[in-house]
């Protein structure tokens, strides 16, 4: 069971605004029109991916946004949904990838090889559109709730994030600190670098 607090992020987020970083991506991925939402939620992107007209695979560790994903998304062929985490999932190949404030949650130890499956699953001149956490985030800090939401946090800094996209042409990077209420109405401080990045074409070899 999902805690209480779980439910309501998915009650608040299911039908939120789409963010520039993905609409940006979306308008700049080539074909084949198949993307992959990593830690997909409630379903947002999914179903701003599916009105863009991509084919959709979803995953996430929780059986709450699968149970909620397949009913939202039922009979739509065009959206493939797995119960998986970042290390169990096995990655088709696909123009898009998308991890929205999922990574964030990836354990640190696992980062390597999760980002390595990400880039091989890419093909080339693929678009990553993601974000990763940083320090000054309420959730690096010890008042984030461990107990009631997921409870391995991953923190990057700038270098790091950086690092993260050799053999990629980074289109879009920000670094976003603010602060103000979540989508429950909690005060929380933001701390986030988002990064939209093309693989390049020339990497046909693995991991590039
Ligand atoms: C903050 S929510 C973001 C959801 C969605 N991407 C959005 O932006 O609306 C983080 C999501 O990552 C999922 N998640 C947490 N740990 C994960 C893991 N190890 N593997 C896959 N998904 C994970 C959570 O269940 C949750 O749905």
């Amino acid at each position: 069971m999902p805690s209480q607090e779980i439910n309501e992020y998915y009650d608040a987020t299911e039908s939120r605004e789409i963010r520039s970083d993905l609409t940006f991506a979306v308008n700049i991925v080539g074909d084949p029109k198949i993307a992959i939402d990593c830690g997909c939620g409630a379903g947002a992107d999914i179903e701003y991916l599916l009105a863009s007209g991509f084919k959709v695979y979803g995953f996430d560790i929780e059986e709450e946004s699968i149970s909620r994903c397949k009913k939202r998304f039922k009979n739509n062929s065009d959206v493939i949904l797995s119960k998986a985490g970042f290390s169990s999932y096995n990655y088709p190949r696909a123009s898009l990838v998308v991890a929205d404030a999922s990574l964030f949650f990836c354990p640190k130890t696992e980062f390597d090889t999760v980002w390595r499956n990400i880039s091989e699953c890419l093909y080339p001149n693929g678009i990553f559109c993601g974000s990763f956490l940083g320090a000054e985030d309420t959730m690096a800090g010890p008042i984030y709730d461990k107990s009631a939401y997921w409870p391995e946090i991953s923190v990057f800094d700038e270098k790091e994030v950086r690092a993260i996209f050799k053999g990629y042409e980074i289109c879009h990077f920000t670094e976003h600190k603010t602060s103000g209420k979540t989508p429950q109405g909690i005060p929380h401080d933001w701390h986030i670098y988002s990064v939209v990045a093309k693989k390049s074409d020339n990497s046909s070899k693995k991991g590039a």
